[in-house]
């Protein structure tokens, strides 16, 4: 929730300062305002994939969160997280009516107090389920599924990104038919609309994905739900998002069509995600069959991120297969490169350059007599601790509250400054917000953003 501060600082105004914000405000009026503290090639994976509008994230365990090596490596280099197995159903509610949330926010906390997103994975799904849900008689077993979502979603309501609701539904093979579950077999094929009506009323904000395997190229099961995804478009079912697991090895190498099929997808009026990314393998091959990934998303305006599977080859669910971007020691494996490569960076900072960061604003509400302004601060291709940037308004405007930061302001009492509010690390590529209101007294010119400076 947001806190709320009221300031006011008596206005003095000068020509030259009138004038200057005159040209500047002009400028922010035009459009968004970014500006920058550094200017170098992203160095990390989150920070590449952010200049590209994108996030990059991981799946994270929570009990190796406690070893320094892997945290650094996530706090370096992803900006979004999902938790492996902490908020499958098994986890959250082993037993009925009966919630467990603990490892789970100790990854969501762990991410939050470091601006990274959040993907909330899963709600519905035949695996990873107590044996209690699939006891139930029909009215328990739906009242028990809706009563998980609404819980689930709400403990963590506004703090996740995007949820995969309903996982995995599908048959592999040509059928096209729907997996047997608890859920299908009781419920029948609407139990996916259900789940999804019932999130949206749960979390409005959060992102409603289906998530799937070996629906990554065109063929029968992928045809299945792209058919599913446009019946719910075409009758106003609320889902917003398809998540392609994205498991790779060499019987299941990525397919030719991946870019096509995402962009079919999308053409539907969706978002797409890359949700769990691992492609088995070493060297070369496996760091083209990365890179070849990272260039179908980038092609695809509404694919908005790509989650890994887990930062380290020791800790994957495949380990055997060596799927992912670090090896067991956190180096960098060639398949790194080519990921940072694709994305757009430069690994010449190795991780390790200047602190940086930007801003940019963005008007809010408006009323006749004021409007709220929100300014982002996005970390460089570094993880950041702290950041300051400044906030000018053109008398005799006035801010008269802030929230998400703590203000200082100069004589004039028309330049903030901000800072964060406690805590304020970014990890690389992650970004924070904060709020204002601006008084018009007869001038609606947008404030304008100083450049940002991180340590
Ligand atoms: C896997 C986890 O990585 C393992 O730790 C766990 O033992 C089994 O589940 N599809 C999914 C993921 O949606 O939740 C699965 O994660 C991998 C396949």
């Amino acid at each position: 929730m947001a806190t709320r501060t009221s300031i006011r600082k008596a206005p003095r105004r000068t020509a030259r300062t009138t004038l200057v914000l005159g040209l500047a405000g002009l400028l922010a009026a035009a459009g968004v305002t970014a500006l920058s503290g550094t200017a170098q090639a992203a160095s990390t994976l989150g920070a590449a994939a952010a200049e590209k509008g994108r996030y990059f994230g991981t799946a994270v365990a929570a009990n190796h969160l406690g070893e320094a090596a892997y945290a650094s490596t996530l706090n370096t280099e992803f900006n979004s997280v999902t938790p492996e197995n902490e908020m499958k159903w098994d986890a959250v509610e082993p037993s009925r009516g009966s919630f467990t949330y603990g490892a789970a926010d100790r990854i969501v906390d762990h991410a939050q107090s470091r601006g990274m997103k959040v993907r909330g994975h899963t709600l519905v799904w035949h695996s990873q389920l107590p044996s209690w849900v699939g006891s139930l008689g029909t009215a328990d077993l739906r009242a028990a599924m809706n009563n998980h979502i609404t819980q689930v979603m709400t403990h963590w309501k506004g703090k996740i990104h995007s949820w995969d609701v309903v996982n995995e539904a599908f048959q592999d093979g040509s059928s096209g038919a729907r997996r047997s579950s608890p859920f299908q077999d009781k419920l029948g094929n609407g139990f996916i609309e259900e789940a999804f009506r019932t999130a949206r009323a749960a979390d409005p904000a959060a992102k409603l994905c289906y998530n799937d395997y070996n629906t990554d190229g065109v063929n029968a099961k992928s045809n299945a739900v792209y058919n599913m995804v446009r019946d719910f478009k075409a009758r106003g079912v609320p889902i917003d998002c398809v998540g392609f697991q994205s498991h790779f090895n060499s019987a299941l190498s990525v397919p030719s069509d991946y870019q096509a099929n995402l962009q079919r997808f999308a053409d539907l009026g969706v978002d797409v995600q890359i949700t769990e990314l691992d492609i088995e393998g070493s060297g070369t091959a496996q760091a083209n069959s990365y890179s070849n990934v990272v260039k179908a998303c980038l092609a695809v305006s509404r694919c908005t991120g790509i989650t890994v599977w887990g930062i380290t080859d020791k800790y994957s669910w495949r380990a055997s297969g060596t799927p992912l971007l670090f090896d067991g020691n956190y180096n960098k494996k060639p398949a790194y490169t080519a990921v940072l490569t694709a994305l757009g960076g430069s690994g010449s900072g190795g991780g390790g350059g200047t602190a940086s960061c930007s801003v940019t604003y963005s008007k809010q509400e408006e009323w006749s007599d004021r409007f709220n302004g929100r300014v982002t601060v996005t970390a460089g291709s570094s993880a950041i601790t702290s950041w300051t940037t400044t906030v000018t308004v053109t008398p005799p405007q006035k801010i008269s509250a802030t929230w998400n930061g703590t203000p200082t302001w100069d004589s004039s009492g028309n330049v903030m400054t901000m800072r964060p509010n406690g805590n304020g690390s970014l990890a690389a590529g992650a970004s924070t917000s904060f709020g204002f209101t601006v008084m018009k007294n007869g001038n609606s010119a947008a404030p304008v953003l100083g450049s940002c400076t991180a340590s």
